[in-house]
């Protein structure tokens, strides 16, 4: 089931808008990545900003949201995390599945593990060799999640952005290595 857009896609949207045109600047053949692709919102405004369609790539577990994603023009495969990507990346993206298992409503698209931590671990395990020389990754976490030690798995973190909602509060962080 393709991931609709929520306050979780959109908070993450506004920081790429933010933040792009600063990295475009610098970069103007800027590679980019995005791990759970969903409905693909990040894709659009990533090639409306200025990333050239070549350099947008990007991935899902959900067959649903990659055949989206390719209807699209996108280039979008199936894989579980790092599983099938190839290659080196200036930039790589996630909003993540965070929330805790519940046996009755478990979803690829939303559930996280168990405390709801898991996934955003292991994709932390394996970003870091998929980024090129001053390379960054933009992440989405949630106060529903267990606080994530950015230090121990191997990152320097600076928080872009924090909102409050009404029952979570979502973060948008910038990790290098
Ligand atoms: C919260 S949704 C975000 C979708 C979209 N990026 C957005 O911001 O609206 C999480 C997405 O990650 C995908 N996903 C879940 N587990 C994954 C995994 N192990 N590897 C790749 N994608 C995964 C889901 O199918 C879903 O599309």
């Amino acid at each position: 089931m393709v991931y609709l857009p929520s306050e979780d896609s959109y908070a993450l949207n506004n920081i790429l808008k933010q933040e792009i045109p600063k990295l475009i600047e610098k970069n103007s053949n800027l590679k980019f990545l995005e791990i759970g692709a969903g409905s693909g919102i990040h894709l659009l405004t990533a090639e409306k900003i200025g990333i050239k369609k070549e350099n947008i790539f990007s991935s899902d577990i959900d067959e649903a949201s990659v055949s989206h994603c390719n209807l699209l023009g996108y280039n979008c495969i199936k894989s579980d995390l790092f599983e099938k990507i190839k290659g080196k990346y200036d930039l790589i993206i996630f909003n993540p599945p965070y929330l805790p298992e519940h046996e009755k409503d478990k979803r690829i698209d939303t559930t996280g593990g168990k405390k709801g931590d898991e996934i955003i671990l292991e994709f932390l395990k394996s970003a870091k060799n998929y980024l090129n020389k001053n390379g960054k990754i933009f992440l989405l976490t949630s106060s529903l999640t267990p606080k994530i030690d950015f230090k121990k798995a191997g990152y320097k973190s600076k928080q872009l952005l924090c909102e409050k909602l009404f029952y979570e509060q979502l973060c948008v962080w910038e990790l290098i290595v």
